[in-house]
């Protein structure tokens, strides 16, 4: 089967999402709507495998929904839904549960991870996470699966739970019409570049994540025009001028986090931006930077307040998605029921 080209990815609930964030996966995201059909999901069936307070967790679904939509993604053109409103994804993780093999869980390194020492004291979900994020992907025969670095191991499972339920069930399947045996596509990932690896303000070595203690190493989306500025200038640097050259970067990982963001934010190059301010001062950077991420991620900040203002219509865009969702999953699921033997209502 010559499968339909769909992009499909899913993004934590956290009510802190940061300029990482945007630059790494939210930008790529709705640039694929220009050249996908693309299905986009707020993971909130694995936000719970570790604890979540519930009204935290309700008012995070919401937050990155409407951080999503205020950065321009467009839930009329894409599907935008929370995982738990289309029940497939929990019942095709069930069957995946049982195609998955231990031996291939125990090799996943965010468990190792995530569990840390207290292993025995991780919640099962936690453990079978791949399962559910391989059934996401599937229900909908995606694929390209934009993810980033953290998550090709995961991504790279799903393909093998393909595969394996491809083999599994190959005379069913070919019983069922699929001439070629291919019931479920093999997803591939569309790697978020490196060059969009967004470091923290405060140690050029270290991913800006939402986990650091100091709120001064990241620029959450959230971010007043002044919080912004101000976490630009105390953003740790060295002291020298900038370079002309790309070279001039190595071993100055600061230095280089900053021209990085600004070409991204710019929509150019390092090399752009150096031969722009190369022989200067942070003290000159600093504020065109703090200009240039305020024009950017200002109006997204505004936009995402105001739609936060009516979570009733938030909700309907999310009801909306998922009814949108299960129109595309519910029928593979029931094919999938068919082909393992499982006995149905006639659709
Ligand atoms: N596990 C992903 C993350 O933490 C989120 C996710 C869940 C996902 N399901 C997915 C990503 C399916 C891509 C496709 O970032």
């Amino acid at each position: 089967m010559k499968f339909k080209e769909r992009v499909f990815s899913g993004m934590q609930p956290t009510g802190s999402l940061h300029l990482g964030n945007y630059l790494g996966a939210m930008l790529k995201w709705i640039d694929l709507q220009k050249t996908h059909e693309c299905i986009y999901c707020v993971v909130d069936l694995h936000a719970i495998t570790v604890w979540q307070d519930p009204g935290e967790l309700r008012n995070a679904i919401r937050q990155v929904t409407a951080a999503y939509i205020a950065a321009g993604l467009d839930p009329e053109k894409s599907i935008l839904f929370n995982q738990s409103q289309v029940s497939a994804h929990a019942e095709l993780a069930w069957v995946f549960n049982c195609v998955a093999r231990l031996g291939w869980l125990n090799r996943m390194t965010q468990f190792k991870e995530k569990a840390g020492k207290d292993r025995e004291n991780a919640s099962v979900g936690l453990y079978a996470y791949p399962n559910l994020m391989a059934a996401d992907i599937l229900a909908y025969r995606a694929t390209h699966v934009p993810v980033g670095d953290d998550q090709k191991q995961h991504l790279e499972l799903a393909r093998d739970i393909a595969q394996k339920f491809n083999n599994d069930f190959a005379d069913s399947i070919r019983a069922a019409g699929y001439e070629d045996g291919q019931f479920f596509p093999q997803p591939e990932p569309v790697i978020v570049g490196p060059a969009t690896r967004v470091m923290s303000l405060r140690d050029g070595s270290r991913k800006m994540s939402k986990s650091e203690p100091s709120d001064l190493s990241r620029i959450n989306l959230t971010d007043d025009d002044d919080t912004i500025a101000k976490k630009i200038r105390k953003a740790k640097t060295d002291t020298e001028a900038l370079p002309s050259e790309i070279e001039g970067l190595a071993g100055r990982a600061e230095a280089d986090n900053l021209v990085g963001i600004y070409a991204a934010l710019a929509g150019s190059q390092k090399a752009d931006v150096l031969s722009e301010f190369g022989g200067r001062q942070f003290s000159e950077f600093k504020p065109a930077l703090a200009d240039l991420c305020v024009s950017r991620l200002g109006p997204i900040a505004h936009e995402a307040r105001r739609l936060m203002a009516d979570p009733a219509e938030i909700d309907r865009v999310l009801v909306d998605g998922a009814n949108r969702a299960r129109g595309i999953a519910e029928p593979i699921l029931g094919e999938v029921k068919d082909v393992i033997g499982l006995i149905r209502a006639p659709s």
